[in-house]
């Protein structure tokens, strides 16, 4: 099956599961898109849009669910895992797409990244990071910050608006994180500390 075929079938399959989150889905996609085409436009379309709509792919799922398809492709948990929930989704939609979908590693590795962001982030990782974080449907507060800020750098024209705003992504999540007593991933910090090295 070539590309554009695996992309039909994972909307195919995600608009099946009738899923209550399609909207943002649809906005990450949409908002990858526009990210691609400003700072890495000769990324193909299709690898973003096939993050984009695998990445909340079992976001839905009970527990019991995501952890039978770790078991199945013998993807362990790992430290704090089990005690950050939200982080089940990115790996076992990502075990979907590495498996079932067979889709390219840089395309799964947005996926599993896309909750805690990584040291050293490629591309498509960086887009579906922000991405997910900006796109137009969200409002929650931290989101709606981190959306005005990025646009206010790219019109400004700010040497590097897209590490700039991930690091600040970062940097809410790790306060919302420690306010609420939350797991911070281990990377999550690395994420941070990387760009923090690297002078963003
Ligand atoms: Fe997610
Ligand atoms: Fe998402």
């Amino acid at each position: 099956m070539d590309s554009t075929n695996k992309l039909t079938e994972i909307k195919k399959r995600l608009y099946a599961q009738n899923p209550k989150r399609i909207n943002h889905i649809e906005g990450v996609a949409e908002c990858a898109m526009e990210l691609k085409d400003r700072h890495f436009p000769a990324i193909p379309d299709v690898k973003i849009l096939q993050a984009a709509y695998m990445h909340d792919f079992t976001k839905e799922y009970p527990e019991a669910e995501h952890l039978k398809i770790l078991e199945k492709y013998c993807i362990s948990l790992q430290g704090y895992d089990r005690y950050a929930p939200k982080l089940l989704h990115s790996k076992s939609a990502y075990a979907l797409a590495k498996f079932e979908f067979a889709l390219e590693e840089d395309v799964c590795d947005a996926i599993l990244y896309h909750t805690t962001g990584r040291e050293n982030m490629s591309p498509i990782e960086k887009i579906l990071y922000l991405a997910d974080y900006i796109e137009k449907n969200r409002t929650h507060i931290p989101c709606v910050d981190l959306r005005d800020t990025y646009y206010m750098l790219v019109e400004r024209k700010h040497q590097n608006p897209l590490d700039t705003a991930i690091l600040y992504a970062l940097d809410l999540t790790v306060s919302e994180l420690v306010e609420k007593k939350g797991i911070i991933d281990f990377n999550t910090i690395e994420a941070r500390n990387y760009l923090i090295k690297e002078g963003i």
